[in-house]
C-alpha cells in the first residue's frame, strides 16, 4: 500500500530521511530505515573533506530551525564504507553531493562506483558562498549540470531545488532531465540576540528547516506540478502524516524527513507512515498515487 517507486527505485515507503540529518554514519542511515525509511539521502558529499563553519551552527526557534554547517563532510573518498554498510542491508542509498558546477559529473560517477542506487544533486545550500543557492538560481547553469551528470551515469539522478528564487518553475524546467525533483532545500534566513545585539550563527546567515517552512514547499511542489510530469520527492516542515498527505495532494510522489528526527526522534517515520497508511484506508485509496496531485484539480 505505502509502496512507490520513483524511477528505477523501488521503496517499501514514501518516506525517506533528508540529507543532512543523521546520516554521516552508515549506522545510523540503517536506523532510519529499520524505523520505517523506504531509502536514505546522504549528507551532501563534496570531493575535499570540509569542516564546515565555527560554533554556532544551529538555532532553534519556535517553528523550527535555522542551520549553517557549512557543509561539512568527510570528502568522497572517505564515504564509501558507509554506503557499504548501507547498501550491505539492501536499504536504498541516494548519494547526494555537492561542489563546483565541474564537480558533479566526478561526484556522481564516484557515487553510482560506491553502489548509491540514486544520486541527488544538491543544488540549493543557501549558506555556502560559490557552491549551493547561487547554481541553484542560475538557470543556465542547472540545465548544464544536469543535463551532462545524465549523460556521464546510469543511476537515477535526483536534482534539489532551492527555494530562495523568484520563480521556482523556472529553474524546475532547467532541471527537466532529472529523474525526480527534490522540493525544496531550507529557506535563506537570519536570526539576531537581542543581548549581543548581533547574529547568533558565527555565519550570519542560515537555512531555516521544520515546520515554519511547510507552507513554502508545498507551494514549490503544487507549483511545479502544475507546469510538470516529472516525479516529485516533497520535503519541507513534514513532522506529522497530515502534512506528509499535503504534500502528496499539491503532487509530491514521495517524501523526505529531516528536522522531525531532531524533535520526535526515529519514531517520526514508524508514525507518518502509520498515519498516512490510515488516512488511505478511510479515503479507499489503494497507492500513494492514487491521491497524488489530487488538489491541482481546484
Ligand atoms: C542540520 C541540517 C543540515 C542539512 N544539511 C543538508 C545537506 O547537507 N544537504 C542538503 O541537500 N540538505 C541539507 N539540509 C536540508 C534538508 O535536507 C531539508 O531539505 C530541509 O531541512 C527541509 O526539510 P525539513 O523541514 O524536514 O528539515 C539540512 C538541514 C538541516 C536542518
Amino acid at each position: 500500500m505505502l509502496e512507490v517507486a520513483i524511477s528505477s527505485l523501488k521503496l517499501k515507503t514514501p518516506l525517506m530521511l533528508a540529507s543532512g540529518i543523521m546520516d554521516e554514519q552508515g549506522d545510523s542511515m540503517i536506523m532510519a530505515a529499520e524505523h520505517g525509511a523506504g531509502a536514505v539521502v546522504t549528507k551532501s558529499i563534496g570531493i575535499e573533506e570540509r569542516n564546515g563553519y565555527e560554533n554556532p551552527v544551529v538555532y532553534e526557534l519556535d517553528t523550527g530551525l535555522i542551520n549553517a554547517i557549512g557543509l561539512a563532510n568527510p570528502g568522497i573518498d572517505n564515504f564509501m564504507e558507509e554506503i557499504r554498510k548501507v547498501k550491505n542491508k539492501n536499504i536504498p542509498i541516494i548519494m547526494s553531493i555537492f561542489g563546483n558546477p565541474d564537480d558533479y559529473v566526478f561526484l556522481a560517477k564516484k557515487a553510482e562506483d560506491f553502489g548509491a542506487d540514486a544520486v541527488e544533486l544538491n543544488l540549493s545550500c543557501p549558506h555556502v558562498k560559490g557552491f549551493g543557492s547561487e547554481i541553484g538560481q542560475d538557470p543556465e547553469l542547472v540545465e548544464e549540470i544536469v543535463k551532462d551528470v545524465k549523460r556521464k551515469v546510469r543511476i537515477p539522478v535526483f536534482t534539489k531545488l532551492t527555494p530562495n528564487v523568484t520563480d521556482i518553475i523556472e529553474i524546475a524546467k532547467a532541471a527537466e532531465n532529472s529523474d525526480a525533483l527534490v522540493l525544496i532545500n531550507t529557506v535563506k534566513s537570519i536570526a539576531i540576540d537581542v543581548w549581543s545585539k548581533r547574529p547568533v550563527l558565527s555565519n550570519r546567515f542560515g537555512g531555516y528547516s521544520g515546520p515554519g517552512i511547510k507552507p513554502i514547499g508545498l507551494r514549490a511542489v503544487y507549483d511545479v506540478r502544475k507546469e510538470m510530469n516529472v516525479p516529485i520527492i516533497g520535503v519541507g516542515g513534514i513532522l506529522t502524516w497530515k502534512d506528509a498527505v499535503e504534500y502528496i495532494l499539491a503532487g509530491a510522489n514521495a517524501l523526505q524527513i529531516g528536522t522531525a528526527i531532531y524533535y520526535l526522534g526515529w519514531k517520526a517515520f514508524e508514525e507518518i507512515n502509520e498515519g498516512i497508511k490510515k488516512y488511505m484506508e478511510s479515503e479507499g485509496f489503494r497507492s500513494i498515487e492514487d491521491f497524488s496531485g489530487l488538489a491541482q484539480k481546484w
